[in-house]
């Protein structure tokens, strides 16, 4: 009798097992989506390993003399970033969509499970495993928001459980890159925490924030490039001379959140000296209210660049203005001054409208350009990238933020600008670097002047490319982070709709037999070239941005969380 109850019970969870598996045939691991959970967990399901070696043993050798609170000033108020999104249903067309990005996202991940586990990066055409940030599972840190976000809990918390025991360490490099490990490695374990409420990942983020902070212990405290082990060890650390601008100054976010997470404001003093920095010089550079992409941090000049930029070398240290403001729950006025100031400027020299063929005169679109500064003028230089497509997204924040309409209007002409260069080319995707011809105004007439344009690239781009200077495509987020940035703010529709398109193009054009690959030419017509080459990023962030456009609004609200520079989700302050 027991016997045959036994039996009973085994075929009806069997049958149960049999119909969970129809009803998801890839995992069994699905949960409901829905908004993350909040943290604290009362049961921890993953153990914290230290790491080798302590560098809290190791002495500062030019300390501080006082630490500087957490902003608890005044509060200025943040208006709400996100589209009310009053009456939003989750549809079955979006439902599909979103499907096939996780169903993307899997496939990776999976190749990356089985192919390269805690190395830094899979090689996706050869297979193997590559070492590119100090051996410390970069994608697998990286990864660990999107997998809590997408709902694949049962990886995460494998994934999660290896990244506790991470030893920083464990490495063969002598030193580490400062502005990467901090994105990357420090923002995915403080993003996983702020979800999963997993305490051993904040002892895991605050043990790499003691060696990271060991990059502050220099004659005035502005960090170098990069940290060296050694170095750092003796005390013999310097700010550079010639270091790109973004990299000692968009550290501020996961600092801030480490403070604000452990109570240790010592994380808070040591970018707070960088941002001292940055308000000082504001106005002394060549182009006053920008910072050049290059500085001397040791002397602390921005007057020996000329070259200005909201791109490569430069970007995040703008994107950190807004993102900032909302970190510290408006308790400090600085990062909304200085974003106005910078702004105002970038407007005036970098921003500009193409030049665009009569076929495409509807396209309302706006594009980041360079500019160099002379003694006696500043030339506007029309080159475009993919890294500054982020910019579309930075003034929709900045907008919202702070009530500028017309900066949410300039963000979304930006995004529209990149979905734009996106469908311009025969793969659907956007070269790394291209030119266009600028128009004289952002507004106002501007028509197509042929013997401008002169038949860019031998006539084989699109009319108003004169040249794609780098035609790779290297799988990354720019793009589809301000798309999904302005559908949340503006609640528009076909924003998704371009969205889709973007990720069919990438899709068809980067898939490997294994995952997704860079590939060397967005300009040809056939097949593409595959560069072997999958950057952390492509599964921190540009998987996880197409996966929340097509998400209900409320999963990972932009009123709620505010992202890193590599879209880890740091949650705002309340
Ligand atoms: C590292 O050393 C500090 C004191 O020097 C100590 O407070 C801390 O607990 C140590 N960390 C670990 C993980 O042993
Ligand atoms: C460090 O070098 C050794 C010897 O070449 C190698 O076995 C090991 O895998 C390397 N570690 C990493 C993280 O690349
Ligand atoms: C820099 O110049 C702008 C515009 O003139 C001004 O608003 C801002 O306060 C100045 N910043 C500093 C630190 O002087």
């Amino acid at each position: 009798m027991a016997g045959e109850r036994r039996a009973r019970l085994v075929l009806a969870v069997a049958v149960f097992l049999l119909v969970l598996f129809v009803l998801y045939p890839s995992r069994s691991d699905i949960r409901p989506e829905g908004r993350p959970a909040s943290p604290a967990t009362d049961s921890p399901k993953i153990r914290f390993q230290a790491s080798s070696f302590n560098w809290t043993s190791v002495p500062q050798r030019h300390p501080v003399s006082t630490i500087r609170p957490l902003p608890s000033g005044p509060k200025t108020h943040l208006h709400p970033v996100q589209h009310p999104f009053s009456r939003y249903v989750h549809g079955g067309t979006t439902k599909a969509r979103q499907r096939a990005v996780r169903d993307a996202f899997v496939r990776s991940w999976d190749a990356y499970k089985t192919h390269a586990w805690l190395r830094d990066e899979l090689a996706p055409v050869s297979g193997g495993g590559k070492t590119t940030f100090g051996g410390w599972a970069a994608t697998l840190v990286d990864s660990l928001d999107t997998l809590w976000i997408m709902g694949l809990r049962d990886d995460f918390y494998t994934a999660a459980a290896a990244a506790v025991q991470l030893d920083w360490a464990s490495t063969n490099d002598t030193s580490l890159n400062l502005f990467e490990t901090t994105i990357r490695h420090l923002g995915g374990l403080l993003g996983a925490y702020d979800l999963s409420g997993e305490a051993a990942l904040l002892e895991k983020a605050t043990e790499l924030g003691d060696m990271l902070y060991m990059a502050f212990d220099t004659p005035n405290r502005l960090p170098g490039f990069w940290l060296s082990f050694e170095d750092a060890k003796q005390g013999l650390q310097t700010a550079g001379t010639n270091d790109p601008s973004a990299s000692p100054a968009s550290l501020s976010l996961e600092f801030t959140r480490l403070a604000q997470l452990t109570g240790d404001a010592k994380y808070y003093d040591a970018i707070n000296r960088v941002n001292d920095f940055l308000e000082r010089t504001q106005n002394m550079s060549k182009l006053p209210g920008l910072w050049p992409k290059l500085i001397n941090f040791q002397d602390e000049r921005v007057d020996g660049n000329s070259g200005f930029t909201l791109g490569a070398l430069a970007d995040s240290l703008y994107e950190y203005l807004p993102k900032m403001a909302a970190m510290v729950g408006g308790r400090s006025p600085r990062f909304e001054k200085m974003y106005r100031a910078a702004m105002a400027v970038a407007e005036e020299h970098l921003l500009f409208r193409p030049m665009l063929a009569a076929e495409d005169s509807h396209h309302d679109i706006l594009f980041m350009g360079d500019a160099y500064a002379h003694a006696d003028r500043v030339d506007h230089i029309p080159d475009s990238q993919h890294l500054s497509c982020f910019a579309g997204g930075m003034f929709g924040l900045g907008g919202k933020l702070f009530r500028i309409p017309e900066h949410v209007a300039i963000g979304e002409r930006l995004a529209r600008g990149c979905a734009w260069a996106y469908s311009a080319f025969p793969t659907g995707l956007m070269p790394e670097i291209f030119t266009l011809i600028p128009c004289k105004s952002l507004d106002g007439p501007c028509p197509w002047d042929e013997t401008l344009w002169q038949g860019g690239g031998d006539g084989q781009l699109k009319k108003g490319f004169a040249d794609a200077r780098d035609p790779r495509y290297i799988l990354r987020p720019e793009a589809i982070e301000s798309i999904f940035l302005l559908y949340r703010m503006t609640g528009k529709e076909d924003l998704r709709d371009l969205a889709w398109q973007m990720f069919e193009s990438l899709m068809k054009a980067t898939e490997t037999p294994l995952a997704n690959s860079a590939i060397a030419d967005v300009t040809v017509k056939g097949e593409t070239t595959k560069l072997d080459s999958m950057e952390s990023f492509f599964l921190a962030e540009t998987l996880k941005y197409f996966y929340l456009i097509f998400s209900p609004p409320d999963m990972v609200s932009l009123d709620e969380f505010v992202l890193n520079t590599e879209a880890h989700v740091f949650r705002r302050p309340a």
